[in-house]
């Protein structure tokens, strides 16, 4: 599904190059939960939007689904991020003076709203226990709701991956639980892969896959640490 192959991201920060990522590979079955972890600036962030076509990559080679991201022409780019890639932000990113139903239903706004768009965001929302809250606007709902708001308005594209920063970042531990309660819920009533930033590890499940980064690089070389691995160092510890 993802495969990535010796990326490398070079940022200029004012007069000098921030090398974000040196030689990541990996690769993301279809379906998969996938954990990117590691320390603040280790370069998390970075390889999540270089996955979602946010950013190219200074080096190597990004394939998702066959589609191979740098070969793209710009607009293929686009349509790709438009209509493939569902992102959760840490801070929801929700449109203030928009109801719940109208956020959910932005990604359809240039393009027209049709009816079954419209039925496929209420059910969403319905699914994240937002049913009688339609609505409301970002205001009137909690951090936890505004966030399950955000994720119905990644899932209403109908997307082959979901990219999630942080997402329960600005959250608190029952609350963060309630999000994770339902992105697991989505990868196992789905084939969606969703790979997801976290400091936090008590989400990660044995058959998870855990890229763990340092310093731009996987810590395990190009080798990939599952879940398993960790529960049992964290069993121990
Ligand atoms: N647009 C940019 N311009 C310049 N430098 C950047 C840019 N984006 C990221 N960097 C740098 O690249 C490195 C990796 O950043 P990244 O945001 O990927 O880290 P992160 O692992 O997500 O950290 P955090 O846990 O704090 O969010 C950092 O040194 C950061 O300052
Ligand atoms: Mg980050």
């Amino acid at each position: 599904m993802i495969d990535v192959v010796d990326v490398h991201k070079r940022f200029k920060s004012g007069n000098r190059w921030v090398e974000a990522l040196r030689g990541v590979s990996c690769q993301i079955d279809r379906g998969r939960f996938a954990f990117i972890v590691g320390p603040s600036g280790s370069g998390k962030s970075t390889l999540l939007y270089l996955l979602g076509a946010v950013d190219r990559p200074t080096a190597g080679s990004i394939v998702v689904d066959g589609q191979d991201l740098l070969a793209m022409s710009e607009s293929a780019q686009n349509g790709y991020r438009r209509d493939q890639v569902g992102f959760i932000f840490q801070s929801f990113n929700l449109i203030s003076n928009l109801t719940a139903l109208q956020n959910v239903l932005v990604p359809y706004m240039p393009r027209g709203i049709s009816p079954e768009v419209r039925q496929r965001a209420v059910d969403l929302l319905t699914r994240v226990g937002l049913g009688d809250r339609l609505d409301h606007r970002p205001y009137q709902l909690s951090g936890g709701e505004q966030q399950r708001v955000a994720i119905a308005r990644a899932l209403v594209k109908q997307p082959i991956l979901v990219l999630a920063d942080e997402p329960t970042g600005e959250l608190d531990s029952r609350t963060g639980d309630e999000i994770y309660t339902i992105l697991r819920q989505l990868q196992e009533s789905s084939d969606v892969t969703l790979v997801v930033v976290t400091h936090d590890r008590r989400f990660i499940r044995p058959d998870d896959l855990v890229l763990e980064i340092q310093d731009g690089q996987l810590a395990n070389g190009n080798g990939q640490v599952h879940g398993e691995v960790h529960s049992t160092v964290a069993a121990g510890s």
